[in-house]
């Protein structure tokens, strides 16, 4: 059901002096529980498609099903229906808004639809729980590592619970440690069976996907499945990164879930 097909998805943006064909035609299908890297060089239409599939815009040709729902006959409330109940967003830079605390950035989108009461509260503070900053509960974006802003900006984009993570460069702004952080949390997402769409241009990061699809100007250069033999390998790569938090005990380091 939350699956999403393209077909020959078209995109122009109409400028006085001229057209920019930023996507030219391009097909593919995202199964439910599929985790997905799109690269491609600068321009090549990869923020565009992440646009598209996140319904933050509109085609101006082909077909976009989520689900058996077609985007392009919807109406403007639906489309805003879509985004907030089955799609989360992380985006490179984190969007925070800098006066409110931790919590409460993680509550906007609650705030926003008129739904947040004391469940709902509690829900926020889980989720902080859930991306390890239960000690940071008050803190102001300000106050944090990017790393930290990046796993608020995740925290909100898990409050209506979400089928799809669309995260359009997520790690771009972040070290290597940090963000083997925030992939293992996409890892974790994905294993608990939702849909990720992630645009980057970083080899190390694509490799964590289960399928890497390459843009070149507007159109699908390659579309190819990424073992788990080597997604497998990166993620022990990224974990050699990110410290043990008892280091001076033996242990043995937790895997990071990859399914086939
Ligand atoms: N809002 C816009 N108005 C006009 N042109 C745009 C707009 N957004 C993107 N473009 C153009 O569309 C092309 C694809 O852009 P984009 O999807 O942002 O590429 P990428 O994310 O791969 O760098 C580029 O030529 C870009 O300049
Ligand atoms: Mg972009």
């Amino acid at each position: 059901m939350h699956a999403c097909s393209i077909r020959d998805l078209k995109k122009e943006y109409v400028l006085k002096s001229e057209t920019v064909r930023a996507l030219r035609g391009v097909s593919f299908d995202v199964p439910e529980g599929d985790y997905v890297a799109i690269m491609g060089p600068s321009g090549s239409g990869k923020s565009t498609l992440l646009n598209l599939l996140g319904c933050l815009d509109q085609p101006s040709g082909g077909e976009l099903l989520l689900g058996k729902d077609n985007v392009a006959t919807m109406t403007d409330d639906q489309l805003a229906e879509i985004r907030s109940r089955r799609i989360g967003f992380v985006f490179q830079s984190y969007n925070l808004i800098q006066q409110l605390t931790v919590v409460e950035n993680i509550q906007v989108p609650l705030y926003y639809q008129g739904k947040l009461g004391a469940k709902e509260r509690k829900r926020c503070v889980d989720l902080a729980a859930r991306v390890g900053l239960q000690d940071r509960l008050s803190h102001r974006p300000t106050q944090l590592s990017g790393g930290q802003q990046q796993r608020v900006a995740i925290a909100r984009s898990l409050v209506n619970d979400p089928y799809f993570i669309l995260a359009d460069e997520a790690t771009g702004n972040l070290d290597s440690k940090t963000t083997a952080e925030i992939l293992s949390l996409f890892n974790e997402l994905n294993a608990e069976g939702r849909t990720i769409i992630m645009v980057t241009h970083e080899d190390e990061v694509a490799e964590r996907a289960k399928r890497i699809i390459r843009l070149r100007d507007g159109l699908l250069q390659s579309d190819r499945l990424n073992s788990p033999e080597s997604r497998q390998a990166a993620a022990e790569r990224a974990l050699a990164l990110i410290p043990d938090p008892q280091d001076d005990e033996e242990q043995t380091p937790t895997p990071i879930p990859v399914e086939a």
